[in-house]
């Protein structure tokens, strides 16, 4: 490193910063040795549609990701406005975040989350480490969407993401 190096910014102060940038809210779901797993994300991202792969950023040590990465699958679930106490549910260090739950797999190989606004059910397709997170690129071989409201993730807190009323622009880029 040169001296010339920029100092890194401060972690709580990028956390802070990154705050600022409003998300959903997703379930990583997925399931080892007949284990169900799953955990709460707003690191989700489109990454490319042709093929179709998406990317989940996980914190070194969590469980869901260890188990879909040696499934080789798991499911997004993306949460509606009326699952916050889901989002809570699965965000429970060292709990068993499907205890007491019905295992409902709706047609896919690993359980998901009823009644969530979208399900993409992935293949993993690489695995990158990144600082202290494991960067895991799934394949998604399949999508099914509902009607409704999305929960949203902005400052550290659970909030509403509002649709303006407008017709849906078609980008292309
Ligand atoms: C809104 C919200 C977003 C989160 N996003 C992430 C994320 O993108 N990556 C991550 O590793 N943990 C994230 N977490 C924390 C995990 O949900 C939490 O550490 C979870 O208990 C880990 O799952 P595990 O018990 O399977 O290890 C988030 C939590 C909340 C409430």
């Amino acid at each position: 490193m040169s001296a010339m190096t920029a100092p890194l910014v401060d972690p709580m102060a990028m956390r802070q910063a990154m705050g600022r940038f409003a998300t959903g809210v997703a379930v990583i779901t997925t399931e080892e040795d007949g284990r169900p797993h799953g955990m709460t994300v707003n690191s989700l991202t489109s990454v490319s549609l042709e093929p179709p792969l998406l990317l989940v950023c996980f914190n070194h040590g969590a469980r869901t990701a260890e188990a879909a990465v040696s499934s080789g699958r798991f499911v997004v679930n993306i949460l509606s406005k009326r699952q916050q106490a889901i989002a809570l549910r699965f965000a429970a260090r060292g709990e068993d975040h499907f205890a007491g739950l019905d295992l409902d797999y709706a047609g896919h190989r690993v359980p998901v989350v009823p009644q969530a606004l979208a399900h993409l059910e992935c293949d993993v397709e690489r695995v990158v480490e990144a600082g202290d997170h494991t960067i895991v690129l799934g394949a998604v071989l399949g999508a099914t969407m509902r009607e409704g409201e999305p929960l949203g993730f902005y400052g550290g807190k659970f909030s509403d993401i509002q649709q303006h009323g407008h017709e849906p622009e078609h980008w292309f880029f």
